[in-house]
């Protein structure tokens, strides 16, 4: 395959200090738009994509679920391509994308605890790329951060076994060094869903959700702004919004539920910066787990915010009458500084249509009150607190370099991170490789324990998170996961150490 023109990366040496919102507009990647296309490449590819349609309100599809190559039981092998294809991530414009398999979002991989899961990967981009298994408590070299990029036209096999006790909804998507927010934009993103045997809610029907949104230009190629644009200033502030917002690829698609069904939804936001809250018409909401799973309960709650890049488990109870309809939508959330606020920021955003059935109401499906049980980490147990300042661009004072380790751990420890965030916009944080428990935000504890991998650490808050490294020493990241953020540095390097032998007595 050819390209005809190669993005230019940054060098890292060119990554400069993004302290000051005044001079953020300099420091923008160049995200140059990969252009030209073979034309049989784009043939090739227009059958397979997953292209919004225009016109009536589509029916939400759930994207494909990557089919298992493997007859071993236990055994879930799977291949995945990443590469240019051609097709409509908005209505009616076909445009140069980035898919996984040719769809956008990617095949849904769907395994269960316990599983080995073997990736045959090939990067067909014409960049360098990798797989980052967003949430998974898997060993570091298998992590797919930026520190293994798979050159283009290179392949690479991610083989990994899913722990027990982890079954919960995760993503992949790419993680390669300043580059990660370009390429989730043009389309490089899928579910990773792990089940358990014991999945209480084995039963209840089950869609996927994956939220996004993305910014297009007239002629409908992905619209990344110049870097000294106002605009690109903007971007490199508040981490890129678009104007479309996007469920499963689709806009405002419709969902058919039955008055008095009970639906699981799980909910993925992939979107670079945005924060979804959540709200559905006349219906209450029963949140019932988070990045890492199921809660010990049920809680019934009005609305459910949700950063980039967390997820959510919830139960629709389909309160409302046979033919009703209910909107799900995205509230206005506050997570900007005033100088670069969007002027339209206090608008709801339509997501989705909850469309019920004429048929007759069905005979409500109980709810258990109990999911699992999880055990909270004892802070009594902590041995060290890692104090993490974040400011606008820098974590600690510094800008990510990947060739120093900034903290340190040994294998086995449990240690709190106190997550500080210095200025007046929110910053998702965000740690590889292992599930912590929230202990308390700006003094108030968590009311119930929960696993998270990434959690919003709002403007001039204090976060305080619990995290045991059970497994898997190595490298590890941990960052901000506005795209944008991360991509100019606002990341660091957690070196997890398996503890030095005892001592032994020579004889
Ligand atoms: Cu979603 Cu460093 O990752
Ligand atoms: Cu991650
Ligand atoms: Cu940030």
């Amino acid at each position: 395959m050819i390209y005809p023109e190669r993005p230019t990366l940054m060098r890292r040496a060119s990554r400069s200090c993004v302290a000051c919102i005044g001079v953020a507009a300099s420091l923008m990647v160049s995200a140059r738009t990969v252009r030209g296309q073979h034309a049989a490449q784009d043939r090739a590819n227009a059958v397979s994509a997953s292209a919004v349609r225009t016109g009536a309100p589509d029916t939400l599809r759930q994207p494909p679920i990557l089919r298992n190559l493997s007859r071993k039981r236990g055994t879930v092998e799977v291949e995945l391509t990443a590469s240019v294809v051609r097709l409509a991530l908005k209505p009616g414009a076909p445009t140069e994308a980035f898919a996984f398999n040719g769809s956008v979002p990617g095949p849904t991989i769907d395994v269960h605890e316990g599983d080995r899961v073997i990736v045959h990967f090939r990067n067909d981009l014409p960049e360098p790329t990798t797989i980052h298994w967003h949430g998974l408590h898997i060993p570091a070299d298998m992590d797919g951060s930026p520190l293994a990029p798979i050159a283009p036209g290179a392949r690479y096999d991610y083989v990994f076994t899913i722990k027990r006790g982890t079954a919960g909804t995760y993503w992949y998507h790419p993680h390669p060094d300043m580059r990660s927010g370009y390429q989730i934009a043009k389309g490089l993103f899928g579910a990773f869903i792990v089940r358990a045997a014991d999945d209480p809610l084995k039963s209840v029907p089950e869609k996927l959700l994956i939220l996004s949104d993305n910014r297009f230009r007239a002629d409908g190629t992905v619209d990344f702004a110049e870097p000294r644009s106002s605009e690109g200033m903007r971007d490199e502030v508040n981490g890129r919004e678009g104007d479309l917002l996007f469920v499963n690829g689709q806009l405002a698609p419709s969902l058919r539920i039955r008055s008095g069904q009970l639906q699981r939804w799980r909910v993925i936001n992939v979107a670079a910066s945005r924060v979804f809250r959540l709200a559905l018409d006349n219906h209450r909401l029963l949140h019932v787990g988070s990045d890492g799973g199921l809660f010990e309960r049920p809680v019934e709650v009005g609305q459910i915010d949700l950063a980039n890049s967390e997820r959510v488990e919830l139960l629709v109870r389909g309160t409302g009458a046979p033919g009703e309809r209910a909107l799900l939508r995205a509230m206005p959330y506050d997570r900007y500084v005033p100088q670069t606020r969007p002027a339209d920021w206090q608008t709801p955003r339509d997501l989705l249509t909850l469309a019920y059935s004429p048929a007759p109401r069905v005979r409500a499906t109980a709810v258990p009150t109990t999911l699992r049980r999880i055990a909270p980490l004892d802070t009594l147990k902590a041995t060290a607190t890692h104090v993490i300042v974040l400011s606008q661009g820098l974590i600690n004072g510094r800008m990510m370099d990947m060739h120093r380790v900034d903290e340190h751990a040994s294998l086995g420890a449990t240690e709190i991170w106190q997550v500080e965030n210095l200025v007046g916009m929110d910053h998702p944080f965000h740690l590889h490789g292992f599930q912590f428990q929230v202990i308390d935000r700006a003094g108030v504890p968590e009311p119930f324990p929960s696993w998270k991998d990434v959690v919003n650490v709002r403007k001039h808050e204090i976060v305080r998170i619990i995290v045991r490294y059970d497994d898997f020493p190595g490298l590890w990241m941990y960052h901000c996961h506005i795209l944008d953020h991360e991509d100019h540095g606002m990341m660091g390097v957690l070196e997890v150490r398996s503890p030095p032998p005892p001592p032994r007595e020579l004889p």
